[in-house]
């Protein structure tokens, strides 16, 4: 498997997810299991380009594609700018949910450089937070497709 740009090796019986192949096997423990159904997000990766429910994928199925988990969003230390965002926007209270969210704004903002409100709203409908950090989140995206547009603080 390519994660994070790292080509990892491992030997996995076919029925084993990639959220425990990647948490069990190969330690990248940020992807959280929490309803381990396709229901809640915590365990959003991106697989091959698209955002997917990694507790709902199996490991075999993500051979040969490209997978960014929230260990790959940092450049050398510096955070991204939604992860940068997340913090100046407090958008997050236990963090549980927080990893599953970040990758998911990461992948939304790939496809929606210049998003409304609405927009982030509807696009994120897959992710839950038991904590209710809604709001934030949803001002952290904006405030970093601002960033990324602008060139601006945090790259
Ligand atoms: S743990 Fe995968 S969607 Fe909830
Ligand atoms: S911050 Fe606690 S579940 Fe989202």
């Amino acid at each position: 498997m390519r994660i994070n740009g790292t080509r990892q090796n491992l030997s996995v019986e076919p029925r084993v997810t990639l959220l425990d192949a990647l948490r069990n096997y190969l330690d990248y423990t940020g992807a959280k299991k929490v309803c381990d159904r396709a229901t809640c997000g915590s365990c959003t990766v991106i697989l091959g380009g698209k955002m997917v429910y990694s507790c709902s994928v199996l490991a075999i199925e993500a051979q040969g594609k490209d997978i960014t988990t929230v260990e790959g969003l940092s450049t050398n230390g510096k955070l991204a700018p939604i992860q940068a965002a997340f913090v100046e926007n407090d958008a997050q209270q236990c963090g549980f949910c927080t990893p599953g969210f970040v990758v998911a704004c990461k992948a939304f903002l790939d496809k929606h450089p210049s998003p409304t409100l609405a927009d982030v709203e509807k696009g994120l409908g897959g992710n839950l937070c038991r904590c209710g950090t809604y709001a934030g989140v949803r001002q952290a995206v904006l405030a970093a497709a601002n960033t990324m547009r602008g060139g601006q603080k945090n790259g």
